[in-house]
């Protein structure tokens, strides 16, 4: 055994330890602080991901006796901290947990990104999470939060955050002082809704979390909190943009348009029904409802739809917003931004860059039968075998990568 000195969440302790006790059971077993989680015990997962000397390391395979006369961070220990307090609440809001059992490993790794890479977009923010294992969320609403954080930071600039943020380029990783927690179990607490009453007198006040902003019918910046995956497309119709608009504008036509999508009631403001779709081995029918909402001076309508799947108990969302641009008098463009999200075990699929594809021919499908149906006025639906044929555009979307990667055009 060893005698060990050293300083965890601000405060000095002095403990008995074998030569071959990792940090993790240390912390766990000896200090008794148990947020510190171990999933895989070999490095892989990152669950146990805490602060030495306030750079981020795996617990698991840092032997207690290395950290002799050194300072530790647990995520016990960040209740003053600047930067935890708003990934906490943009975790809440983005429900970027669900079992909780990745959480605290993860919020170490969001803190980094957050002080480390104030620029990092998405693909960085997933790049940088590589390390970090959660088999609930799919991640999803954990880029989401960070992005969040980040992009709450760019536009409100936090002095104690630079202050951490300098300390780090400079190679002075601070620890964090937290004194009074350094022993025994502090939750990680269920915090209150965000903007309820109680909110303000508990932590420093977190703006809405914003990803992007989205400009309004004004022209100017709409905050809006964006959780999601966003494409963008866009698709020509061979019609002018009145005929273009008072089609559009219906709620029932567009929605008819959608591939997959049957209506099952309607009202001018509000259709239910369902959308199927199908990725490689997983089908899901969403069941729910869709809202538009329109305004006809900018020719910009937005499409904002929910539904849940039976049988995966996955759920989705989707605010589709288009946007009409007259290119001729007789043709149009139709922009359209598509802001999704899946959350359940389908939620897996909502990362790759194949899925993003997938939907990007969805929107140009969806573009073909807006020009049939403008054609044809008298046609009750859109043609479904072409909406609902997901196996077909799947190979097709393989194919032109395979002829792109071997320059076949
Ligand atoms: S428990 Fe340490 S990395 Fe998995
Ligand atoms: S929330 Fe369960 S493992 Fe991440």
């Amino acid at each position: 055994m060893n005698i060990i000195t050293l300083t965890v969440n601000g405060n000095t302790i002095q403990k008995a330890v074998s030569d071959r006790t990792h940090l993790g059971d240390f912390l766990r077993d000896t200090v008794q602080l148990t947020g510190t989680h171990l999933g895989c015990e070999h490095g892989v997962c990152g669950a146990c991901t805490v602060l030495l000397d306030g750079e981020p390391v795996r617990a698991c395979i840092t032997y207690a006796v290395a950290c002799e006369g050194r300072s530790i961070t647990t995520i016990e220990g960040y209740e003053s901290d600047p930067v935890m307090s708003r990934l906490r609440a943009a975790f809440q809001a983005h429900h970027a947990l669900q079992c909780g059992y990745c959480t605290p490993g993860m919020l170490a790794t969001a803190r980094d990104i957050i002080l480390r890479l104030p620029q990092a977009d998405e693909q960085r923010v997933r790049i940088e999470l590589a390390g970090n294992l959660c088999r609930c969320t799919g991640y999803m609403g954990i880029v989401s939060a960070i992005l969040a954080v980040l992009q709450d930071l760019r536009e409100y600039p936090d002095a104690q955050v630079q202050l951490l943020r300098v300390a780090i380029a400079e190679g002075r990783a601070e620890p964090i002082d937290a004194p009074q927690l350094a022993h025994g179990f502090t939750s990680f607490e269920a915090k209150r809704q965000l903007g309820s009453p109680s909110e303000s007198s508990e932590q420093p006040p977190v703006r809405p979390v914003i990803q992007s902003g989205v400009a309004d019918t004004q022209g100017q910046e709409q905050q809006v909190q964006q959780k999601g995956t966003k494409v963008n497309a866009s698709f020509d119709v061979p019609f002018g943009v009145d005929a273009v608009w008072a089609f559009m504008s219906d709620l029932k036509a567009v929605a008819s348009c959608l591939p997959g999508a049957q209506i099952e009631s309607e009202t001018p403001e509000q259709v239910a029904g369902k959308i199927a779709i199908k990725f490689g081995p997983m089908a899901a029918t969403f069941k729910g409802s869709a809202t538009i909402e329109r305004d006809a001076a900018q020719r910009v309508a937005v499409l904002k739809g929910a539904g849940q799947d039976s049988v995966s108990q996955s759920r989705a969302t989707g605010d589709v917003r288009y946007q009409l641009e007259a290119l001729s008098a007789a043709n149009t463009r139709v922009a359209v931004e598509l802001l999704y999200t899946l959350q359940g075990p389908l939620a897996q699929f909502s990362r790759s860059g194949l899925v993003q594809e997938f939907v990007r021919r969805m929107v140009a499908d969806f573009g073909k039968n807006v020009s049939r149906r403008l054609a044809s006025p008298d046609m009750l639906e859109a043609p479904q075998a072409e909406a609902i044929n997901p196996v077909g555009v799947m190979f097709s979307i393989l194919w032109q990568k395979i002829k792109s990667l071997f320059g076949v055009r």
